[in-house]
């Protein structure tokens, strides 16, 4: 496999959509093949999973925290297989809103469920594949409510989480970023959309061999 696999991640309204805008605009630009995509509902599989997870509401019920972790790696593995890696083994880009860490920080935090649990299931649900480049967009909860506010639109299942859990998610990702600096961009979410690009930019431009 000889594509380049980004992902973005951070809380509800910092930023990431715009962000893989302008990643994959740039990526085009040079001639590359850009897949832009997304966890959960990458798939048509991914979608239905998207849509019970984020706005079953009564349909669904009270749904247990493992059935919730194993539908989020669900919805994974089928991205996984039936996108990702195809993409990658053509080699095109992937730029991906949320992957693994997503699932670590949110099923993690405020959750009963063991990281260690956690981080299995979804390795085993994309087959070990870890992104080249992740990119963190850190945003203050409060400042990421008044966005979503702003923004409008309807709230999912788990914007409408109390503060103290989006605190820690926000904990959570930073954490994992300062483990695997490799892997990991963080970048302040509040700085213009422009600033943020360029700070991607250096640090994927050496990912480019071609
Ligand atoms: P989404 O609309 O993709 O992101 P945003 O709200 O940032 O625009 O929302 C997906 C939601 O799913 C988000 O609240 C995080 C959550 N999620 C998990 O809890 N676990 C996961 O593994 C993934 C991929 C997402």
């Amino acid at each position: 496999m000889s594509g380049i696999f980004i992902t973005l991640e951070g809380g509800d309204g910092a930023g990431k959509s715009t962000q893989a805008e302008m990643l994959g605009a740039w990526f085009e630009e040079r001639g590359h093949e850009v897949v832009r995509t997304r966890e959960p509902g990458g798939t048509r599989l991914g979608s239905e999973l998207r849509r019970l997870l984020l706005h079953g509401g009564e349909e669904i019920g009270d749904v247990d925290s493992r059935a919730e972790a194993l539908l989020y790696a669900a919805d994974r593995a089928q991205h996984v297989a039936r996108v990702v890696r195809p993409a990658l083994e053509r080699d095109a880009v992937v730029v991906q809103d949320r992957y693994i860490d997503s699932s670590l920080a949110y099923q993690g935090a405020g959750r009963v469920l063991e990281a260690d649990d956690i981080r299995r299931i979804s390795e085993w649900a994309s087959g070990g594949l870890w992104p080249h480049l992740t990119v963190l967009l850190d945003l203050d909860p409060e400042a990421a409510s008044e966005r979503r506010r702003t923004r409008g639109g309807t709230t999912d299942r788990l914007e409408s989480e109390a503060d103290d859990f989006h605190t820690a998610v926000r904990e959570s990702f930073l954490a994992l970023a300062e483990a695997d600096p490799d892997r990991y961009l963080v970048l302040d979410a509040t700085l213009p959309p422009d600033e943020l690009n360029a700070a991607i930019l250096a640090r994927v431009a050496p990912l480019v061999t071609h």
